[in-house]
């Protein structure tokens, strides 16, 4: 047996998750990047096992992993399995993924909400700390039950409220906290490129040795958190957020080239 787990990832969380998972799944395979595959119009599942791991964002599934979902080709019926990392309010976003699914005829076997420290509100550091030791032990388990292909067990709510609120924090994010124009570099900005290497979506463009942001933002806030000198600024609300990234997980890792 075979498995492939693509991730999604922003700050690392997800990426550490899609490697410790793939060393304890004895379907043995590769952990890839979802965004490799942006300019794809088909991606063909050949493996057994089929893994997605990615953050959520505003209690649902990020966009990118949406329109990943909808190319995906299966040539087999594997079992599917989704680790979700978040900062304690997965919502529904397990739910919606499952039915993606359902429209391509698959079924997600296993939904787990993964609690790691935050990269949007702010996590206090001896939780971030907590969640970062425990989440070894966690990862153990969601790998010992995707090896024992464990189904009918999903993360999250499903409820009106779930959604309710998903909708006015995705509008609050997209409109007001997290808009293009909030994006910017201070005069700290050395122009040395890494937030246009990192930027998942190749969102920023390197004008006059300055950052530009354009219009296809996902939000996953890299741009912000891997600056090595800390000159990526989102607005007010969020000028008193510090950096975070996964502490396994480094710049050259998210680097996209
Ligand atoms: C724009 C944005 C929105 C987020 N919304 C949520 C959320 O609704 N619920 C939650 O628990 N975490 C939320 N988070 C936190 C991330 O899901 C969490 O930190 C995740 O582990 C980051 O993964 P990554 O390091 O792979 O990018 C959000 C983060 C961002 C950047």
């Amino acid at each position: 047996m075979r498995s492939k787990i693509y991730y999604f990832s922003g700050t690392g969380n997800s990426l550490a998750v899609s490697r410790k998972l793939a060393e304890s799944l004895t379907a043995k395979g590769s952990v890839v990047s979802m965004v490799q595959y942006e300019n794809y119009e088909t991606i063909d599942v050949d493996t057994e096992v089929l893994g997605f791991v990615f953050p959520v964002y505003f209690m649902t599934i990020p966009a990118v992993v949406v329109s990943f979902i909808e190319k995906l080709n299966f040539i087999k019926d594997p079992y599917i399995f989704a680790v979700a990392t978040c900062n304690g309010t997965p919502g529904h976003c397990l739910f919606t993924l499952s039915k993606c699914l359902q429209k391509k005829g698959k079924t997600l076997s296993l939904g787990v909400a993964l609690d790691m420290p935050g990269n949007a509100i702010v996590t206090p550091p001896e939780m971030e700390a907590a969640r970062l030791n425990k989440s070894e032990q966690i990862v153990a388990e969601i790998a010992r039950q995707i090896n024992a292909q464990h189904r009918n067990y999903f993360d999250g709510s499903d409820g009106w409220s779930s959604h309710l609120q998903s909708l006015l924090f995705s509008q609050l994010g997209k409109n007001i906290l997290f808009r293009k124009k909030s994006f910017a570099a201070t005069h700290e900005c050395v122009g040395c490129g890494i937030c246009k290497r990192v930027c998942p979506v190749n969102n920023i463009a390197i004008n006059d040795g300055r950052p530009v942001w354009q219009d296809h933002c996902v939000r996953c806030l890299a741009c912000f958190h891997w600056c090595p000198v800390k000159a990526v600024s989102v607005g007010k609300v969020f000028s008193q957020r510090h950096q975070y990234h996964h502490p396994e997980i480094s710049v050259g890792d998210m680097d996209r080239g």
